[in-house]
């Protein structure tokens, strides 16, 4: 029999992840030896906790706020993505060697691939909020090929900073000018940490085309007030569920040597847990 690969998620807190619920049911499905845990961090612990996983046995594992930035920093090796976004959420060993990624990226793609064709055939994109979301979100629709990119933030500077990071095409406003750029978005996405709490964003969805598609990358509540008014709208919506689904898949497969399917068994799974404990 294979030997049994150990992976983790590593967070501070971490109670609350559903990255082992996702990780032991593909474990199971694929009748797979291996084991998938959570590990509380604290950041003074983060790198020791790095250094020594080769050591402890791990394959490798994930990696969630707040060590994102300290992961990418720990990594001698990291792919494309991490590199952009400047932070890594999935570590592995090659050779010994310590690699990270970034995996939100492509998980935020691939939510609005199977839910919403199409959506990248427009050219422009509106991302509220600026903060580590945000960073992948902006590189994902880089990648897709978003001609225009504008990032709304609450601090303006920050919105900057992000929109600097990534260069042409990308530019940075406070919400004081939000009409403008809603009336001719493709797509909106929010990255803010508004919808968790109920609060509405700062923008008229009323302005937006008749054909724009609304996500949201916050899935606690799976609709949040932001989706649900666009919906009674009438626009295309996709809620943040299946990016954290999608995200988790490349790991999986890096870890125990299969590349697990997101299936609507997992959608349920993982909904039926979030209605328990939300
Ligand atoms: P994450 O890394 O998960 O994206 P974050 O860095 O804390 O989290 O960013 C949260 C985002 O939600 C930021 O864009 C933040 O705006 P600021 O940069 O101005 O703080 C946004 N946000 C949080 N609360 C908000 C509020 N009450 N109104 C507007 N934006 C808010």
């Amino acid at each position: 029999m294979a030997e049994a690969r150990k992976a983790f998620v590593c967070g501070h807190p971490i109670a609350h992840s559903r990255s082992p619920l996702i990780h032991r049911h593909w474990l199971a499905r694929y009748g797979l030896a291996g084991s998938y845990d959570a590990i509380d961090v604290a950041p003074a612990d983060f790198g020791a906790f790095a250094a020594a996983l080769a050591a402890d046995g791990f394959a490798g594992g994930n990696v969630t706020i707040p060590h994102k930035e300290a992961a990418f920093a720990a990594a001698a090796r990291r792919d494309g993505a991490a590199a952009a976004i400047g932070a890594v959420n999935t570590l592995w060993l090659e050779d010994g060697v310590l690699c990270g990624g970034n995996t939100d990226a492509h998980g935020f793609a691939a939510n609005l691939d199977e839910r919403a064709a199409g959506w990248d055939d427009g050219g422009s994109a509106l991302v509220l909020g600026a903060g580590g979301a945000a960073r992948a979100v902006v590189h994902a629709l880089k990648e897709r090929g978003f001609r225009r990119i504008i990032i709304l933030n609450r601090t303006v500077e920050r919105a900057v900073e992000l929109a600097q990071r990534f260069g042409a095409g990308v530019a940075a406003h406070g919400y004081e000018a939000s009409g403008h750029w809603l009336r001719d978005a493709d797509l909106v996405v929010n990255t803010t940490s508004l919808g968790m709490h109920g609060e509405a964003l700062p923008v008229d969805i009323a302005l937006l085309p008749d054909d724009a598609v609304v996500t949201d990358i916050v899935y606690v509540p799976l609709v949040t007030p932001f989706l649900a008014a666009a919906a009674a709208r009438g626009l295309r919506t996709v809620d943040g569920l299946g990016m954290l689904l999608h995200q988790a898949a490349p790991g999986f497969e890096r870890w125990f040597g299969t590349r697990p399917q997101i299936t609507e068994a997992l959608r349920a799974l993982v909904l039926a847990d979030i209605e328990r404990t939300a």
